[in-house]
């Protein structure tokens, strides 16, 4: 049996349940971190049975800070985990007076409070495995700002801040940390809705869970620190880092402004 173990957060649906596939059919034993009731554990007795890895699954919220920390700790003494993937997290699109004040506080809690800690809490492991890699979830969102998502795109580019930064503080070290930057992913039914009410625009650079998690985790491995998977999203990276903030700013606002439309505010 492996002695390998990644850690995935978010790890029942979406990209989470992709990489969680694609870590078991490389060998990895997988520690598996979802919300509680969200049955991660038949995911994770399907991939234990099918790739002969072990599958241990731990359902908490990440922004429960005081229970997160404690089973986080807890996690990192028991298991040498040498791969860590903060991949949960969550957004959405309404005007900023239709969001609830908790929304926003859900999605910061998520995507950046506990990003942070869990890597920081598990850093002093992973420092001592022979080697070992961070991969971050930020989003293509994370290079503009948009309206209508505010919160989010703030978030996510925290997330490809933090990760950057990180990387050259830990280079020299045996852990190596990437940061993925996902364009549009139908992940879920209030997602697919949402991106099917875009134009072209909007849809451009869409990919499969499967395709995005099998990039990522190569792309991690090599040590390449950005990965932005798709052709048409590398073009659109392009794009946006030659075009002025309030151009693409209110090119992109516009887009996501259909979407309002078709989800409800939070
Ligand atoms: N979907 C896209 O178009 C897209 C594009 C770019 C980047 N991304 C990023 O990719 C990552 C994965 O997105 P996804 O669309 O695959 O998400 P998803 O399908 O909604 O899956 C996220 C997982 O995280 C879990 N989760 C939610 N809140 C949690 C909490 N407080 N504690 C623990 N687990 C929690 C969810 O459980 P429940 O389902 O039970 O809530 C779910 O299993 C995210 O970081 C997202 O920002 C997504």
């Amino acid at each position: 049996m492996s002695k390998k173990y990644a850690l995935i957060t978010g790890a029942y649906s979406g990209l989470g349940k992709a990489f969680a596939l694609h870590c078991a059919k490389r060998g990895f034993n997988l520690i598996l971190l979802d919300i509680p009731g969200s049955a991660t554990s038949s995911i994770a007795s399907h991939l234990a049975f099918k790739y002969k890895v072990e599958a241990h699954v731990f359902e908490f919220d990440l922004t429960n800070t005081y229970e997160a920390r404690h089973q986080l700790n807890t996690i990192s003494e028991k298991f040498p985990v040498s791969f860590i993937i903060n991949n949960a997290g969550i957004g959405g699109t309404s005007s900023i007076t239709e969001t609830s004040i908790e929304r926003i506080e859900q999605i910061i809690s998520l995507n950046i409070k506990s990003t942070v800690m869990l890597t920081r809490i598990f850093i002093p492991h992973l420092l001592k495995q022979a080697d070992s890699y961070i991969l971050n979830v930020s989003s293509m969102a994370a290079f503009t700002p948009i309206a209508f998502k505010n919160v989010y795109p703030a978030s996510k580019a925290f997330i490809s801040s933090f990760s950057l930064g990180l990387r050259q503080e830990l280079s020299g070290t045996n852990v190596s940390v990437s940061v993925l930057y996902p364009g549009s992913i139908m992940t879920n039914f209030s997602v697919a809705k949402r991106i099917m009410s875009l134009g072209a625009l909007g849809r451009m650079g869409l990919l499969s869970t499967d395709e995005i998690a099998a990039i990522a985790i190569r792309k991690t491995f090599s040590k390449k620190a950005i990965i932005i998977p798709g052709m048409a999203n590398r073009i659109n990276y392009l794009l946006m880092s030659l075009l002025p903030v309030e151009f693409k700013l209110r090119i992109v606002s516009r887009e996501i402004k259909k979407e309002t439309r078709v989800v409800p505010s939070f």
